[in-house]
């Protein structure tokens, strides 16, 4: 298939790239700084230069590009503010974006949409010992500091799913560019990492693999359906934490107070300390024939970061 990717420079679309070139598609990512061109094309795919918040540039840009398939998996994340804003740039590419890129879809002539979403769609609470599964209520406000997350999640999946096209709902990432290079970078500056007790559980994926389930969704997704990517084993931020710093060889993390992690950082107190979550991969198991390749984090640390 021809893919036309947004978001080819972040964490997972650097993966996503050679995935899908391996797999026997060609690739063309929607890049916004032209400078990333080389980066593509070393990656193994070919570049367009738009931003995705601007509609008119965007449907200029793909006017006589024909592609089979659309992938959105730009977010501003790099570098966010610890406090969720109203006009949180994340959101406004989940939303607005999203709308973009479904005209774009329609320009190019494409017939499959892939979306990312997230796990923390289910809330940010304490799920409990529950499995979550696609067929428990998503995207819906909780009354918690991480709703305007919840919210973005909704508006991309209401959109995309609407017109047919996949949602996938990912785990925690980690891998190079992920949640265990940012913690190792914090934990060799010995900066306080995480809330006192560790935190609670939550389901994570390596972005290897992440790239993997979404090139299985793409070839064998059914339309108009959501799919949880994570791994087989959920554990605590501070477990994570403490396999990182063992397979980065990085001091030890150090904890804070919640309520002190929650004064500096609202929303990381919200993702870390207040929500607990166990997430099942059963139905892209199922239905898209994937599995993780690293089944918990010390499969993926041990394989990547040594
Ligand atoms: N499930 C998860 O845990 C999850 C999901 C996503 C991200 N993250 C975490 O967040 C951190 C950063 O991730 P990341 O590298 O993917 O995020 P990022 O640095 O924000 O990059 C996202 C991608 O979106 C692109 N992009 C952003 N705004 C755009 C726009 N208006 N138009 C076109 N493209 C646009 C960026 O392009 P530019 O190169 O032009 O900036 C980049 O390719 C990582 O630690 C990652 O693990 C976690």
């Amino acid at each position: 298939m021809n893919v036309l990717l947004a978001g080819a420079t972040g964490a997972i679309g650097r993966r996503l790239i050679p995935a899908l070139t391996n797999a026997g598609h060609h690739v063309t990512a929607i890049i916004r700084n032209p400078g990333n061109r080389e980066r593509v094309k070393d990656l193994g795919g070919e570049s367009i230069v738009a931003d995705v918040m601007n509609r008119d540039q965007l449907l200029k840009v793909v006017d006589g590009i024909s592609a089979d398939a659309v992938m959105h998996q730009a977010t501003a994340l790099r570098g966010a503010s610890p406090r969720l804003r109203p006009d949180d740039p994340t959101n406004a590419l989940r939303s607005t974006g999203t709308s973009h890129l479904l005209e774009a879809a329609q320009v190019v002539g494409a017939s499959r949409f892939v979306t990312q979403s997230l796990i923390t769609g289910y809330g940010y609470l304490d799920h409990g010992d529950h499995e979550l599964t696609e067929d428990d209520p998503f995207g819906q406000p909780r009354g918690t500091y991480g709703d305007p997350v919840v919210e973005g999640c909704r508006s991309t999946e209401e959109q995309v799913l609407r017109a047919d096209g996949i949602a996938l709902r990912y785990g925690m990432f980690y891998g190079p560019h992920a949640f265990s290079d940012m913690f190792a970078g914090m934990m060799r500056k010995h900066l306080p990492i995480l809330p006192a007790g560790g935190g609670g559980t939550t389901s994570w994926i390596h972005i290897a693999d992440a790239a993997d389930a979404t090139v299985a969704a793409l070839e064998r997704g059914r339309p108009g359906q959501a799919y949880n990517i994570v791994d087989d084993t959920p554990v605590t931020w501070g477990q994570f934490a403490a396999a990182v710093a063992a397979a980065h060889r990085t001091p030890r993390p150090k904890a804070m107070p919640r309520w002190l992690l929650k004064l500096g950082a609202p929303y990381l107190a919200c993702l870390m300390a207040d929500t607990s979550m166990r997430v099942s991969h059963a139905k892209a198991t199922r239905e898209l024939g994937w599995t993780p390749s690293r089944p918990s984090i010390h499969d993926g640390l041990e394989r990547t970061e040594k």
